[in-house]
Order: structure tokens, then C-alpha cells, then sequence
């Protein structure tokens, strides 16, 4: 599912770069990929999207 429709990224497209980068705030994220940088509709979206597949690192490191 598109995340940012104006730059065409996805959410799994942001979860990928949250696991490689090691993001943790929407400003680390924008960094790497243009997410946000048009008409900003998408940003408490892109953030969600990183809280949660922070969680998910989490989980994935105790389990
Ligand atoms: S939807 Fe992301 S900048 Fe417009």
C-alpha cells in the first residue's frame, strides 16, 4: 500500500529502510528516501509506519 502517493513509496518500501538504516525518526528516514517532501499528506502515516516496524525489530530481537 502506498504511503506517499506523491513520490509513489510504499509502506513496505519504508519498513525495508527502517531494517537496513536502522531508522528511527521520520527525519532519518527522510535522508535516505523522498517521503513527504511534496505535499506532506503523508507524514503521520510514514511515522506510524516507522513506530511499528521499531516494534517489530523489537520483537524480533527478544524472540
Ligand atoms: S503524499 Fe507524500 S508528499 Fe504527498
Amino acid at each position: 500500500m502506498y504511503v506517499c502517493l506523491c513520490n509513489a513509496i510504499s509502506d513496505k518500501a519504508i519498513r525495508n529502510v527502517v531494517r537496513r538504516h536502522q531508522v528511527h525518526s521520520f527525519g532519518e528516514l527522510r535522508k535516505i528516501i523522498p517521503v513527504g517532501n511534496e505535499c506532506g499528506k503523508c507524514i503521520r502515516h510514514a511515522k506510524a509506519v516507522i513506530s511499528e516496524e521499531n516494534m517489530s525489530v523489537a520483537v524480533d530481537q527478544v524472540a
